[in-house]
């Protein structure tokens, strides 16, 4: 087999057999295919697409090309969540205790935290004493044990994927369709989920910025996930705002504690029943999407869904009083209030640009490398059809540096402000099954 004639066959709009997709994908992996050829096969897949079995026989061949992660020790159906970035998406962090005290086991790897999106990882570090890296019999019995455990990516997860995205990166073709949805899902696969509940985000924020693109990218993933045997439902959810109040890692975290107390932010509560829902009913734990929500609902009254948060923490070693006590998580020297210039009532909240705000003081890495503070961030006080008069405090800036000017005027910026009130805003779209 030649590549230069897989490269032809897919510029001329033929579709790929799965024997030929393995050998591009091992051949590429093994550097045995170079960048420029691969570069151009990119580019042909960008502007010819790939039929459904195409996706999915590239898909796993982007698993199959390194380690997966055997989860068959653990008891249950495993159903993994997974967003496609968000700002402020507190979300892991309260499904996790929320489904497992429900009976769902939740072994789920999760990500730090690059540019303007935070990561699960970063946040629970936060929790003093937590231990993020667990071995693999650790994470079982974890897991086994209480339902629910969260470690950092180790291993080598989809090493294809890896080199392909950053090929991807400088080729002009991240945003295709099919190229966006194997990747997503050849990493959950490969980390073990046998049902994923997708979280895919519209709006300013997201890497779908209109809602035609994110359902697309919705049923693709959702037609893997099936095609490859791992039942899969997507949510569309708006990322026209941050989601909640609070960005930051410290300050999420506290959001989290709220939430599973039943006095978090409307929205994430409700995205998180939501997904939630799906994962419990998945999980067969429930016969409907509104039975596992009354279960849901339950556990956070109860306050069965908090216990078990403090369960999780101190299974990985971390200070479990500070769910009693969020003061003592990591705090911020100063706090400092931005007020609003105008009057009126506020549109949209530019979700990536409040995410690089909260960057700058600190809370999200420029680089790999960089370390972030733990503590700062920032809490909005009105969101998306709340009426502000001039004066009043639109965000509360949590800071460890003096000099914010900046971080203000970016902020400032973010909030869209309309003398009309907005149509009313819709948190899910859509769910694609
Ligand atoms: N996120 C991924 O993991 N892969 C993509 O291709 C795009 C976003
Ligand atoms: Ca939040």
């Amino acid at each position: 087999m030649r590549m230069v004639d897989l490269i032809a066959k897919k510029r001329d709009g033929e579709a790929l057999t799965k024997e030929e997709i393995d050998f591009m994908i091992e051949g590429y992996t093994k550097d045995e295919i170079p960048d420029y050829q691969m570069s151009a096969m990119a580019m042909a897949l960008y502007f010819q697409d790939m039929t459904t079995d195409e996706r999915v026989n590239l898909t796993m061949a982007m698993v199959n090309s390194g380690d997966t992660v055997d989860l068959s020790g653990i008891e249950g159906i495993k159903v993994d969540k997974h967003s496609t970035g968000g700002v402020g998406d507190t979300t892991t962090l309260i499904l996790a205790p929320l489904v497992a005290c429900v009976g769902v086991p939740v072994a789920k790897m999760s990500g730090r935290g690059l540019g303007h999106t935070g990561g699960t990882i970063d946040k629970l570090e936060s929790i003093k004493g937590f231990q993020v890296e667990l071995d693999g019999q650790t994470f079982n019995d974890l897991v086994n044990k209480n339902k629910v455990a969260v470690v950092g990516q180790s291993g080598n997860l989809t090493p294809a994927d890896k080199k392909l995205y950053a090929l991807r990166d400088v080729t002009a073709t991240v945003n295709s369709i099919p190229l966006i949805a194997s990747s997503i899902m050849s990493k959950k696969i490969a980390s073990g989920a046998d049902a994923i509940v997708l979280d895919v985000k519209t709006g300013s924020g997201a890497f779908m910025e209109n809602l035609d693109d994110a359902r697309a990218l919705a049923k693709a993933m959702v037609g893997i996930g099936n095609g490859a045997g791992r039942q899969t439902i997507g949510v569309i959810s708006d990322m026209n705002q941050p989601l909640g109040f609070a960005v930051g890692n410290a300050l999420e975290v506290k959001e989290a504690i709220d939430t599973l107390n039943g006095h978090g932010p409307e929205d994430l509560t409700e995205l998180c029943l939501t997904l939630g829902s799906h994962m419990v009913h998945l999980a067969n734990k429930a016969d409907s999407i509104d039975e596992a929500r009354a279960m849901l609902v339950e556990a956070i009254e109860s306050g069965r869904a908090l216990d078990t948060f403090k369960v999780f923490v101190e299974g990985q070693g971390g200070d479990a009083s500070v769910i009693d006590h969020p003061d003592l998580l990591p705090q911020a020297k100063m706090t400092k209030e931005i007020t609003a210039k105008t009057s009126g009532y506020v549109q949209e909240i530019i979700a990536d640009e409040v995410g690089i705000a909260a960057g700058m003081l600190g809370a999200g890495r420029m680089t790999k490398e960089s370390e972030i503070d733990l503590a700062v961030g920032l809490v909005l006080h009105k969101k998306v059809g709340d009426y502000v008069e001039k004066g009043d405090v639109l965000v509360t800036l949590h800071t460890n540096k003096e000099e914010t000017q900046e971080v203000e005027d970016k902020v400032r910026n973010a909030y869209r402000m309309h003398a009309d009130k907005p149509e009313a805003r819709v948190l899910i779209y859509d769910v694609i099954t």
